[in-house]
């Protein structure tokens, strides 16, 4: 293949071998772009992505772990739960339920591709298979409590609140994920970038927030606790994911400045902004009434707050001068350092000979 040809194609790691070509260099990798070898972990580079990557892998969980008893009591019981306490749980069910399979397919069928780096693809993979646990851990919480399964996964496609947040994120993944998509030029590099911003600074970093505060707000007052368990297990992970996304948009930005224009920038502010507008419209119709000492204007500040600390970490300037957080215990959920009692009850120990049974069957 010539250079220019080469250029032309984007390097997946599926590419044929070269036997005995000049060994990787640190200097060779690049998040986006890279011409090197893709199937080559070391040496690494990016350690923050590997650092994060083995972080993940010890906190791993599993939803079936969690005691549901106490929430199939109280689900069961007619009088134990208001009508909109029930509301605010089955919409919260029917957003995320669909929501992380949508940010798994993102993942795998979109942004995958275009990242190429095998640290930060190592995350990835892990992201993916944690993606894949939260929908388990919804999909385990809506069967235990016996709810009606073909109503709660229909909601993104029933329920306005529920879809149009949905429906939002897919317009920034769809081009992405067409298989002629491909990064090099300065168009397609922003769309990338915008993608990775509308999936991990707003869907994930803005858009589960409303319900996971309701939820947890719930747990607190000591309702519906196990859901509250598998939802705050569900925060820290999302916590990392968020994490990690904002060095990798910020590594992007180092690696190619020439990006980040001045136009870019304001269109980014304005997604996300018009994030927070649809994360508010969410918490109102979730919530018409206000519910456990909560009401939508606190949610107004706290989104502002939230999206103010999400501009500034991707470098831009806040852009919701003077709000303060109306949930500080929030970020105390939210800090992964600090181990709290929750996390005292688990099983520790996962059974990896135990579950390895062969249907001898199936060779016969
Ligand atoms: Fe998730
Ligand atoms: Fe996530």
């Amino acid at each position: 293949m010539t250079d220019v040809a080469m250029l032309d194609k984007q390097i997946t790691g599926l590419e044929s071998l070269e036997f005995g070509a000049a060994r990787i260099r640190v200097d060779d990798k690049k998040i986006i772009n890279c011409r090197a070898d893709l199937n080559q972990l070391v040496p690494f580079k990016y350690e923050w992505s590997w650092d994060k990557y083995l972080k993940a892998c010890a906190n791993h969980w599993m939803p079936t772990e969690i005691n549901m008893s106490a929430d199939i009591a109280l689900w069961k019981n007619p009088n134990d739960l208001t009508l909109d306490e029930r509301e605010i749980i089955e919409r919260n069910l029917g957003f995320f339920s669909t929501a992380d399979s949508l940010v798994a397919n993102n993942l795998v069928l979109a942004v995958y591709r275009h990242i190429t780096n095998p640290e930060c693809r190592q995350y990835l993979l892990r992201q993916a298979f944690e993606e894949a646990l939260h929908t388990h851990a919804y999909q385990y919480v809506i069967e235990s409590l016996g709810m009606d399964e073909a109503k709660i996964f229909n909601m993104y496609r029933e329920i306005p609140a529920v879809s149009t947040k949905a429906a939002w994120a897919l317009t920034y993944t769809e081009s992405l994920s067409d298989p002629n998509f491909t990064t090099g030029t300065p168009e397609n590099d922003q769309r990338l970038l915008r993608d990775l911003i509308a999936f991990y600074v707003i869907f994930e970093g803005i858009f589960f927030y409303v319900g996971f505060t309701q939820v947890l707000s719930m747990g607190r007052r000591n309702k519906m606790v196990g859901t509250a368990e598998q939802f705050q297990y569900i925060l820290r992970d999302e916590s990392m994911h968020l994490n990690f996304g904002i060095d990798v948009i910020n590594q992007i930005k180092i690696e190619n400045p020439h990006l980040w224009t001045l136009s870019f920038q304001e269109e980014i502010i304005n997604m996300i902004k018009a994030g927070v507008e649809l994360e508010y419209q969410y918490a109102i119709d979730t919530m018409p009434r206000g519910i456990l000492g909560l009401n939508a204007s606190m949610f107004k500040e706290y989104l502002q707050f939230i999206a103010n600390r999400r501009f500034l970490q991707i470098g831009l300037s806040e852009q919701y001068p003077g709000v303060t957080n109306p949930f500080p215990w929030m970020s105390e959920m939210i800090d992964l350092k600090k181990e709290k009692n929750f996390f005292e009850t688990r099983v520790t120990e996962y059974q990896t000979g135990g579950a390895l049974m062969w249907e001898e069957e199936d060779h016969k």
